[in-house]
C-alpha cells in the first residue's frame, strides 16, 4: 500500500519517532544516504515538487534533499503547469505517477491533496496547505529533541493565529510526540473542533494533552517550547489590516518569554515579521533556535521521503530486498 504524508496524523507515534531517528542519522551523515540514486545500472528517482504558493525553505530544502539522496528534483513553480486551471488533480497525478517516484505539493485546499493521494501509486507529501504543514512539524520536533533531549512530557505553547495550518499541525504532531500542546489565540481564531478532537484522541495514546485558550498567559506559563507564526498566512493578505490589532496580545516578546520555563526555546517556521508576532530581541536572542529549525527541514524531509518510499515497498528494485537506507 502506498503511504502518503498529508496530515501529521498520517504517522503513528512509533512511525513519527522512527522518522525523527532517521532524520537525526541523516543529519549526522549528510551524504551517506543515496537511496534515490538506484542500484548500479538503474536510473535515479525523480521527485516532482509543485508550488501553488511561494516558498523559500520548502523549495530549497526539498531540492537539496532529493539531490543529497542521489535523486532528481523537479521544481514546478506557481503557474508553470496545467494543474488546477487546465487539468484536474486526478488527471495530473495519473500522468506524474508514470514518470516520478514521489509528488510533493504546496497548495491551498487540503481536499486537493487528498484527491491527489487517492489517484497516486507513488507517495504524495503535503508541503503546506491551508490546513496543515506537517513537514515543518517534523523539523520542529527534531529541533526540540536536539535542544531538550526529548519531546514526550514537554509543554509547547503556540501563540497567535490558532486557526491556521501551523496551529493545527502543532496540535496533531505535538501530541503524537507526547507533548502537552497549548494553543492560544483570539476568539474567532481558534482551531476547529475536528482537529482538537483528533488531537485529544491521539494524546490519550501518548500521554500528551491539549489546551485551547484565549489566554496567552495561561498558554505561556512555564512552557518549555514557545512557537508562533505570521498573523497573515498566504491567501489571507486582504485581511492584513484587520488582524494586526486583534493578535497584538499574542506576540512573543521579552515579557512573554520571561513567563516561560527558564530554559525555554523559541520556534518560528519563518518567514518572520519582527515587531509583530515576535520581537526582534526574542527571535535574534539566545533562546531562539529558528535557524536550526530551518536547517532541519532538509534532514526531516529527506527522512520522510525515504521512509514513505520504503514503507510503500518502492525502494526495492524487482528481485532485490528492500535496502536498509545506509550506504554499503
Ligand atoms: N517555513 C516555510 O515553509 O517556509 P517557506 O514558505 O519559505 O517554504
Ligand atoms: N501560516 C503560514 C506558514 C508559512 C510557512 C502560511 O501559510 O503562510
Amino acid at each position: 500500500m502506498t503511504r502518503h504524508f498529508l496530515t501529521d496524523l498520517d504517522l503513528s507515534p512509533a512511525e513519527q519517532a522512527e522518522v525523527l531517528d532517521l532524520a537525526a542519522a541523516m543529519k549526522a551523515d549528510r551524504y551517506g544516504y543515496r537511496t534515490y540514486a538506484g542500484p548500479q545500472g538503474t536510473g535515479s528517482k525523480t521527485v516532482a515538487i509543485i508550488f501553488d504558493k511561494t516558498s523559500t525553505r520548502t523549495r530549497v530544502s526539498f531540492a537539496a534533499g532529493v539531490a543529497d539522496l542521489g535523486g532528481n528534483p523537479l521544481i514546478i513553480n506557481p503557474g508553470e503547469s496545467q494543474l488546477g486551471h487546465k487539468e484536474s488533480v486526478a488527471d495530473t497525478v495519473r500522468v506524474l505517477e508514470r514518470m516520478v517516484h514521489t509528488v510533493v505539493w504546496r497548495t491551498y485546499a487540503q481536499a486537493g491533496l487528498a484527491e491527489m493521494a487517492r489517484y497516486s501509486s507513488v507517495p504524495v507529501i503535503n508541503a503546506l496547505s491551508d490546513d496543515y504543514h506537517p513537514c515543518q512539524l517534523l523539523a520542529d520536533l527534531l529541533t526540540v529533541r536536539e535542544h531538550h533531549g526529548r519531546t514526550a512530557g514537554l509543554t509547547l505553547a503556540y501563540l497567535g493565529d490558532a486557526a491556521n495550518n501551523m496551529a493545527n499541525s502543532y496540535l496533531l504532531a505535538g501530541v503524537t510526540a507526547g507533548m502537552h500542546v497549548r494553543v492560544a489565540g483570539p476568539d474567532g481564531f481558534l482551531p476547529g473542533e475536528t482537529v482538537v478532537a483528533a488531537a485529544r484522541e491521539r494524546a490519550q495514546a501518548t500521554g500528551g494533552s491539549v489546551l485551547v485558550t484565549t489566554s496567552a498567559a495561561d498558554a505561556l506559563d512555564g512552557a518549555d517550547v514557545l512557537a508562533t507564526d505570521t498573523w497573515v498566512s498566504m491567501g489571507q493578505e486582504d485581511e492584513k489590516s484587520d488582524r494586526a490589532e486583534v493578535f497584538r496580545p499574542y506576540a512573543i516578546d521579552e515579557a512573554a518569554l520571561a513567563t516561560a520555563a527558564p530554559g525555554a526555546i523559541v520556534l518560528h517556521c519563518l518567514p518572520a515579521y519582527r515587531g509583530q508576532e515576535i520581537s526582534a530581541g526574542v527571535i535574534d536572542g539566545p533562546q531562539s533556535v529558528v535557524w536550526d529549525e530551518a536547517e532541519n527541514r532538509l534532514h526531516a524531509q529527506k527522512a520522510i521521503m525515504h521512509w514513505l518510499m520504503d514503507a510503500s515497498g518502492l525502494l526495492a528494485e524487482p528481485g532485490e530486498p528492500s535496502p536498509s537506507g545506509r550506504r554499503a
